[in-house]
């Protein structure tokens, strides 16, 4: 299937690793040129590295705190010194959370308010002008939004909210012919994940990957995690213009996980 995205010019947040490089990969794949937006240099840096190696395409990458709108201003300069046209948007960064809704503070939540939902107002502002028709926006939000954990309320509630800004982002964009659509991943092999779960099993008997198929086998009936590849292959289909119907919805990829219809 021909995609028709080579050399096309991709922004996304969160692409120096996890399921934002996976994207990053499979659109550079395709021949698409990227602009990275992360904090850490050094994993920005690795991953241009590894994609102008890889690939025949242009990678930048931009170390800016998406939660600083400041950050993001400069991060937009530098993004119009290398195109004037941007095609595609993923907004990505974004962490889990732990707390009780009695116990966080309220900068807490303001954090986590600007990670997830201004980060994506503020890019999709600046870089919409930018964007020609048959331009795509994607909000990695969560199976969260809908189905929320109990130890994250800061994350769920602010999943949802991006879900919900999706939806006004599409309605409001299309009549540019610009596609906005929310993505909620389910359980996605990343070393945040490897980490957590290497924490967890540190002097036990049992190993991190034991700990990992546990959570899939509670949780995911397909009885295992996503690589980030296998999520990154929906989104490079859903920046195509054979996704050219998709409009303003919420798509899960989460090997089964979510236990309602609607
Ligand atoms: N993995 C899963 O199972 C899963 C499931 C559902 C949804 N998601 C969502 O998918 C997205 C990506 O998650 P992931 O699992 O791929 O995570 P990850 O491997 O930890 O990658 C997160 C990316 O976001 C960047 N980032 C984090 N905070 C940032 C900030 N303040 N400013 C700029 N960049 C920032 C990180 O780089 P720096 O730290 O260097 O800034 C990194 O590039 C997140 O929104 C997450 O909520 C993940």
């Amino acid at each position: 299937m021909d995609l028709n995205l080579n050399g096309k010019y991709a922004v996304i947040t969160g692409g120096s690793k996890g399921i934002g490089f996976g994207v990053a990969e499979g659109l550079a794949a395709e021949g698409v040129n990227v602009f990275l937006i992360a904090r850490g240099k050094e994993r920005l840096d690795e991953a241009v590295a590894k994609l102008t190696k890889n690939y025949d395409v242009e990678a930048y990458g931009i170390s800016t705190d998406v939660t600083k709108a400041e950050d993001i201003a400069a991060a937009v300069a530098e993004i119009k010194q290398q195109t004037e046209v941007v095609d595609i948007l993923i907004n990505n960064a974004g962490t889990g959370s732990n707390e009780t809704i009695m116990e966080a503070e309220d900068e807490k939540w303001n954090y986590y308010w600007e990670l997830h939902v201004m980060a994506a107002i503020r890019f999709s502002r600046s870089l919409v002008p930018l964007m020609s028709k048959g331009g795509v926006i994607l909000n990695t939000a969560s199976i969260c939004a809908k189905q929320p954990l109990g130890y994250e309320p800061i994350y769920n509630t602010t999943k949802a909210a991006l879900v919900m800004l999706s939806k006004g982002m599409a309605e409001e964009f299309i009549d540019k012919d610009i596609r906005v659509n929310s993505i909620n991943p389910g359980l996605v092999l990343t070393e945040d994940w490897i980490n957590t779960a290497t924490e967890l099993t540190e002097g036990t008997d049992r190993t991190y990957q034991d700990y990992l198929d546990e959570i899939a086998a509670e949780n995911a009936p397909i009885n295992r995690f996503a690589t980030p590849e296998e999520l990154a292959n929906f989104y490079v289909f859903m920046c195509s213009d054979k996704a050219s119907y998709s409009v303003g919805s919420s798509y899960y990829v989460d090997g089964g996980w979510l236990k309602t219809i609607v």
